[in-house]
């Protein structure tokens, strides 16, 4: 066996967020199964309209935030990840951060589930800007 090792590294900072002026549109993904099954996009800042209310019938939508200065709606911890499940409407917070934040998108058309351990961590958001709500004992 010889030859380069097929294991790979990517800097969120090595990807240009696709945008489309003042109009807005959707993400572009630079990594993909055949299928389309399963899909990496960057959800960094990008100039454009705050992306419309929408769900997403086909695909969990999972968005880990990486890195500011900026926030990404309510989002500003590093480590962060989101999920939406398939077909629940939401809007998202603006992308069109000055400031500017890193973020990856993973979009799957398997449903995903916490283990019960994680669930018990996780806290439940609202579905515009990504804030918290409150825990309920
Ligand atoms: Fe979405």
């Amino acid at each position: 066996m010889g030859g380069t090792v097929p294991v790979w590294a990517l800097n969120l900072t090595e990807i240009v967020p696709v945008h489309y002026g003042k109009s807005g549109g959707p993400p572009a993904q630079f990594l993909s199964t055949a299928s389309t099954s399963v899909m990496m996009y960057t959800m960094s800042a990008r100039s454009g309209r705050r992306p419309p209310i929408h769900h997403n019938a086909d695909y969990d939508e999972i968005i880990v935030y990486a890195a500011g200065p900026g926030a990404w709606g309510a989002i500003s911890e590093p480590g962060t990840m989101t999920w939406v499940p398939k077909a629940v409407t939401h809007h998202g917070p603006n992308e069109d951060v000055p400031e500017g934040y890193q973020a990856w998108l993973l979009e799957t058309r398997s449903t995903m589930r916490f283990t019960s351990t994680a669930l018990q961590r996780a806290a439940p958001m609202e579905t515009g800007l990504y804030g918290y709500q409150a825990k309920t004992p």
